[in-house]
């Protein structure tokens, strides 16, 4: 029998360019948030994929002397669905933009609304920056006094000269969807998570909207309009329906009521597309809107938003060529308060690898089960031949850290807060070292007649490892299964019910972990690596 549905989606990325290491922060989180839902038994769905539409996307294929198809298939092939492999992400689903089943699906969508009466046809003038893919405000621009573009308006997220606008165009009647919408963010407070990204979408919402112009006429990479093909449909507008179109919406309503609403994972930048127009589609649709909206915080270089346009662009395997993608995982997840914005730094990265994943985690692992193999012929004591030994308070309170770190996890990843699962977890991880060092497994192998208390502490060691690799497997999921597979643990990691990780218990026989889960990394190896 299925679980809940859990439905999850990381933005659909330009394909302008290759990824940074900001898209695949936000991608691990997902990843990491979906993983953790399907072993605990949830009726789980990963989507995510490329918005391949748009001016931008024609410009750079035109400037680099191709197609923008080409161009899309080009960048998708070689970087996109690599990048997946590079961070380790297990999506169900990859949905291009151009994919015949979301265009048909943007089409039919488009209809609807204008067959309903939610769209007319108008006049644009305005301004509109092509990086962004979005008209602009005037208090949204910056005029430039040095530069390049000195005297000018640009974009004050791309830095550059924003476009004059005149066209004919269609229009989607967003003005009328503002009450609803300030009544879903009042009746379901954690509709848009974190706070600080809600009050900006709730106070933006009260100033009043306006109409959304969805169609484009001055260029045709695009969506064609139904019913007057001299038009293409606004990027944004085709890019949201991705993710209805990926699960059968008008195809296929078996699948498309067991997987949408979704949760959405996005960076707040694009918060307000999300939580302010895409819910208004909705709404005109006569569809639900999504289960949540969460507007992670940016990655920053030097106190800017990585980027690459800005040239502060970091490729994800350059991380991951010397660390690993557990290491990527476990780094951006557990440093930075999902919600908030980060510094990365090379330095950072290298202290908390050595000290969190090579010393403390990695370390504990190869020294239980060398221990395990030493002193009990790589058997894992039995917990009835453990008993004998009387259960010391050290023996129960790795037994409480282990249900504690078990349910607290389990509460962060409900909240999205992957930080927090982790320290809650790393916990844990404290707590088995101080109980190795404490319990001194070494000495007690040096008198039989301690034999039972060696036991009971090999016993509860391996347990609580056994605990940590199924916790920890959502977010370190190559570690955590070559050492399930060391505990001799039947079956894989990701199969284990992460709700009863703490009920896990095994007999081995153990194999050594060569190399460890993690070799130390030098500081020169690092750096800028
Ligand atoms: N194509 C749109 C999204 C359409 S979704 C229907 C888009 N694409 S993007 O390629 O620009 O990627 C945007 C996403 O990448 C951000 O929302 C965020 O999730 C991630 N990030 C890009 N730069 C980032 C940082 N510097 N830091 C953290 N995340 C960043 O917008």
């Amino acid at each position: 029998m299925p679980g809940e549905p859990f439905y999850a989606t990381t933005p659909i990325f330009y394909v302008n360019d290759v990824p940074h290491i900001g898209h695949a922060y936000t991608e691990v989180a997902a990843d990491a948030l979906a993983r953790w839902h399907r072993q605990a038994g949830d009726d789980t769905w990963l989507l995510t994929g490329t918005d391949e539409h748009g001016e931008k996307i024609l410009r750079t294929a035109v400037a680099n002397g191709t197609t923008p198809r080409a161009w899309a298939d080009e960048l998708v092939r070689t970087a996109w669905l690599p990048l997946l492999e590079t961070v380790g992400v297990a999506n169900d689903d990859f949905i291009r933009t151009t994919d015949e089943r979301h265009e048909r699906g943007v089409a039919a969508f488009i209809q609807k609304l204008y067959d309903d009466g939610h769209i007319y046809a108008g006049e644009y003038e305005g301004f509109y920056c092509v990086g962004c893919e979005e008209y602009k405000q005037r208090d949204e621009l910056v005029l430039t006094d040095a530069g390049d573009y000195a005297g000018e308006l640009v974009c004050a997220i791309h830095s550059r000269p924003v476009e004059i606008l005149k066209e004919k165009n269609y229009f989607f009647r967003m003005s009328a969807f503002q009450s609803r919408l300030l009544e879903l963010y009042e009746t379901r407070p954690d509709f848009v998570q974190p706070e600080s990204v809600r009050n900006e979408i709730v106070q933006f919402v009260r100033q009043g909207l306006s109409d959304l112009s969805i169609t484009r006429t001055s260029f045709d990479w695009g969506i064609q309009v139904p019913w007057d093909p001299s038009h293409v449909v606004y990027v944004w507008f085709d890019a949201l329906l991705n993710y209805i179109t990926a699960v059968g919406y008008g195809v296929d309503d078996a699948k498309f009521a067991r997987r949408w609403p979704a949760v959405h994972i996005v960076g707040k930048d694009i918060a307000r597309f999300h939580a302010v127009i895409w819910p208004a589609m909705l709404m005109a649709a006569e569809l639900e809107v999504p289960a949540r909206v969460f507007g992670h915080g940016w990655l920053l270089v030097g106190g800017e938003k990585m980027s690459k346009s800005k040239l502060t662009g970091i490729a994800p395997g350059e991380i991951t060529g010397t660390f690993g993608a557990d290491a990527f995982r476990y780094y951006f997840l557990r440093a930075i308060a999902f919600g908030s914005d980060g510094s990365f730094s090379w330095e950072d990265l290298t202290a908390r690898y050595n000290a969190e994943l090579a010393n403390g985690f990695g370390n504990l692992a190869s020294r239980v089960l060398t221990m395990v193999q030493r002193y009990s012929d790589g058997t894992i004591p039995s917990p009835e031949g453990a008993a004998v030994g009387a259960a010391a308070d050290a023996d129960r309170e790795v037994r409480d850290a282990e249900r504690r770190a078990t349910e607290l996890a389990d509460r962060a990843m409900e909240r999205i807060a992957p930080h927090e699962a982790l320290a809650a977890i790393w916990d844990l991880v404290d707590e088995l070292n101080g109980y190795v060092q404490s319990q001194q497994p070494w000495a007690l192998a040096k008198d039989p007649a301690q034999k039972a208390r060696l036991d009971t502490v090999l016993f509860t060691a391996s347990r609580g490892l056994g605990t940590l690799a199924v916790l920890l497997s959502p977010f370190l999921p190559t570690a955590t299964e070559r050492l399930w597979s060391a505990l001799g643990a039947p079956g894989a990691v990701q199969e284990q019910d992460i709700r009863r990780a703490f009920e896990w218990i095994g007999d081995g026989p153990v194999r050594p972990l060569d190399p460890p889960l993690f070799p130390r990394v030098e500081a020169e190896a690092a750096v800028g690596a």
